[in-house]
């Protein structure tokens, strides 16, 4: 038995490779184009592993993932597969089309394609996972009740909006053509491998290098982090147990305002790596141009998967960002490896 993941080599498809080899027997296979955000040496642990196998590749290329899904007859696919940056979606919305609605489109395509030429028993247990994401619900006000699977998708970004778009698209292969998928939809992931350009990892590094910590806007905008290891599990809880057809909504029940884990990341770091001068890390803490169209809240109620699947999380915000300031202080030679060029401009264009 085999499962196909796309965009495994980024930050939440490499931890959910490294776990699923960690606790399960299954091969799995690899599929991804190796974008900025795609690294191989997230996944140095298991390149040797007789079960895991990396193709270098696109979602959109249709050929290519009617070859594979003909070698490899994986039971189950798995799209982590997506350019996943808002910033980046603000000026650069074209990549986001690209990958996330048409790439979507073409591996759903061709996963459907695949589905129905098999046997009747292994079409029923097949799975099409889509990994989603909360942003497609919109933004909450302060007093608003969380994200649940029955909101309406309101998405304010480029990016938000092409994972909507793919949303809609996995609904409608269901309906049309009867391709057994999932939705997961899930809050901010923070955890070892984030690419630093999203706030935590961001925030670690700069700290680390007596940079400022960019704090967009007033800093009170809310996210609802959730420790990457429980959302693989969630993922993991979903593929095994969900219902074809099924949303599932995943959060951390974690929720910070910006400034809250700035603060909380700055007093970690001041007891684990304090500064020369003996400041505190909170003083490089400053507040700067907010991103247009800044979603205020995000909030996710997972009472679903916890009811039907029996998935909770088991880090804390403060378990979790423990264990996350450990691994960035211990895989300092990981953060140099990927702060390249390309890094050092976008991060200088965006912060000017
Ligand atoms: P990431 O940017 O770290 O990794 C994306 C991966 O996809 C990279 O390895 C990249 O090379 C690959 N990729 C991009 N375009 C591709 C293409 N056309 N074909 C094949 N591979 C391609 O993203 P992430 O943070 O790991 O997010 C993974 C998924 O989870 C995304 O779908 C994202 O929308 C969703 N999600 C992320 C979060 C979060 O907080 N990071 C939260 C909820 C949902
Ligand atoms: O909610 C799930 C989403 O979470 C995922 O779908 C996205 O792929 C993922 O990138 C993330 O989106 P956000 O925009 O919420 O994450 P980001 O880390 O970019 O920003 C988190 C919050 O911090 C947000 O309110 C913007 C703010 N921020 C971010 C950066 C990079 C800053 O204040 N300063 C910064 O420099």
């Amino acid at each position: 038995m085999t499962i196909l993941v796309t965009g495994g080599a980024g930050f939440i498809g490499a931890n959910f490779i490294i776990d699923w080899l960690q606790s399960d027997g299954e091969s799995i296979v690899n599929l991804d184009k190796l974008t900025y955000a795609g690294n191989l040496r997230n996944l140095a642990s298991v390149e040797d592993d007789g079960r895991y196998a990396f193709i270098r590749g696109d979602i959109g290329d249709r050929a290519l993932i009617s070859r594979l899904l003909t070698r490899h007859k994986p039971r189950a696919v798995i799209n982590f597969a997506a350019e996943s940056h808002v910033d980046r979606s603000i000026y650069f919305a074209e990549d986001f089309i690209q990958t996330n609605i048409v790439g979507a489109f073409r591996f759903l395509d061709a996963v459907s394609g695949y589905w129905g030429e098999l046997p009747v028993e292994e079409k029923a247990g097949f799975r099409f996972l889509h990994v989603s994401t909360d942003e497609v619900y919109g933004s909450l006000e302060p007093d608003d009740p969380a994200f649940t699977e029955a909101n309406r998708y309101e998405p304010n970004s480029p990016y938000s909006a092409s994972k909507a778009a793919a949303d809609h698209l996995v609904r409608a292969f269901h309906r049309t053509y009867g391709l057994p998928v999932l939705t997961t939809n899930c809050s901010n992931n923070y955890g070892p491998f984030q690419f630093p350009e999203k706030l935590i990892p961001l925030f670690i590094h700069n700290a680390l290098a007596e940079k400022p910590l960019p704090v967009y806007g007033d800093g009170r905008q809310v996210r609802d982090w959730l420790y990457v290891r429980d959302h693989c599990n969630a993922v993991k809880r979903a593929l095994k147990a969900g219902s074809a057809g099924e949303v599932y909504n995943i959060g951390g029940l974690n929720e910070r305002t910006n400034l809250e884990v700035a603060h909380a990341l700055c007093d970690i770091l001041d007891e684990m790596r304090p500064r020369t001068n003996g400041d505190s890390y909170n003083s490089l803490i400053a507040l700067v141009q907010d991103r247009p169209g800044h979603d205020r809240r995000y909030a996710v109620d997972a009472s679903k998967i916890q009811r039907e699947l029996g998935w909770k999380p088991a880090e804390t915000f403060e378990t979790g960002i423990r264990k996350t300031v450990t691994w960035y202080l211990e895989n300092q030679d990981w953060v140099t490896a990927i702060t390249n060029a390309d890094y050092r401009n976008w991060i200088e264009k965006q912060y000017q």
